[in-house]
């Protein structure tokens, strides 16, 4: 049995754990939640049974939380008194997961009532999705909260299918992300779907050319153009390996296979420093593995600005009813 001293120890740990939010850290549920990681493996390998795209829609959720202020839970609330939902704002329009997130929740808050957040639970089920999919494993730093705001027009912050490399790099550096990291996190795109509407544009009149997009392989713009029977239709963004986390798409990136115009400017840029970058990952998977978690640990490391209220979410669609436990 713990003795009293150890004990005494044991709470003092677990009260430095829970209360240093400056400093995410792997340890931060250690006694307050051990079984974290085994609820997340469980729920998660459950969806994958069910829902070939459970893990892409993981780690999309994620890339959007920490895209618009901060890893903060925030993508996830719907729209209520004072919630201007990010979910109804074009980047998020068909977002799909939180059913898994929810999933999650409610068995964080069985065995671990008020204690683990909604973003923690995006950054820890993306690292076990990709590794559930035949990626690579990493520490998570947790200890985030989740905010009682959301902010609807920071989803501009989100790229967009159609984007040049121009503004994608725009995009990531306004955040702190060089080009290297805007190669590696894009390597998310080697799992999940896209609906057509993202691509067709591609098809024949591409930018008003009256031709299709140069860069886009014919004969896979074809294949395509059979599948997308309706702009709803989703493709898999690898045609090779489409629920695998490995380095095809670089590959594809190198055969004009890339399905969306800002999957493709990365390597077909003339000039671009990216293209180097992608055609190292596609020989190199274990360089591709190495900087995507390295990458990942950086976007899970966006705050949110400071003096946002926040708390632990009890149900990551709404804000909880008392603000009594937030904090700053
Ligand atoms: C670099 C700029 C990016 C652009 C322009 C972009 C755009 C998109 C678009 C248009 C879709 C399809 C959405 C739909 O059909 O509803 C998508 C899906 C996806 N994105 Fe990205 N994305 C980018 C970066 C990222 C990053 C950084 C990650 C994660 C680290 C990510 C992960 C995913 C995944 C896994 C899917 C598939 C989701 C599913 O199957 O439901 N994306 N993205």
């Amino acid at each position: 049995m713990a003795s009293p001293k150890h004990t005494a120890f044991a709470v003092v740990v677990a009260f430095m754990l829970a209360t240093t939010h400056a400093q995410l850290n792997p340890f931060y549920y250690a006694l307050t939640c051990p079984l974290l990681p085994g609820i997340v493996l469980d729920v998660v390998s459950r969806a994958l049974k069910t829902d070939d795209r459970a893990a892409a829609k993981l780690i999309r959720l994620h890339f959007h939380d920490c895209f618009v202020n901060g890893c903060d839970g925030s993508v996830l609330l719907e729209n209520a008194p004072g919630i201007d939902s990010e979910l109804n704002a074009p980047p998020n329009d068909g977002i799909q997961g939180g059913d898994i997130v929810d999933n999650i929740k409610a068995e964080t808050e069985r065995f671990c009532p008020g204690v683990v957040s909604c973003a923690d639970i995006l950054a820890i089920s993306s690292q076990i999705s990709v590794f559930l999919s035949g990626g690579p494993i990493w520490v998570v730093p947790l200890g985030r909260k989740d905010s009682r705001i959301a902010n609807r027009t920071g989803t501009s912050n989100l790229p967009g299918p159609s984007e040049t490399l121009k503004g994608l790099k725009d995009k990531f550096e306004a955040l702190g992300f060089d080009s290297t990291d805007l190669v590696a996190l894009s390597g998310a795109h080697t799992f999940g779907k896209s609906r057509c509407m993202f691509f067709t544009g591609r098809f024949d009149n591409f930018n008003n050319t009256g031709r299709p997009d140069p860069t886009l392989d014919p004969a896979y713009r074809e294949q395509l153009r059979q599948l997308c029977t309706t702009q709803q239709t989703r493709a898999n963004f690898d045609p090779t390996t489409p629920t695998k986390f490995d380095k095809a798409y670089y590959s594809n990136l190198l055969n004009l296979k890339g399905l969306l115009q800002s999957d493709q400017e990365l390597f077909s840029t003339p000039r671009a420093d990216t293209t180097a970058i992608v055609k190292n990952f596609a020989a190199n998977e274990r360089a591709f593995f190495k900087q995507f978690v390295k990458s990942m640990i950086k976007m899970g490391n966006l705050k949110p600005p400071s003096g946002i209220r926040s708390e632990v979410r009890l149900n990551c669609r709404r804000v909880n009813a008392a603000s009594g436990h937030d904090v700053m």
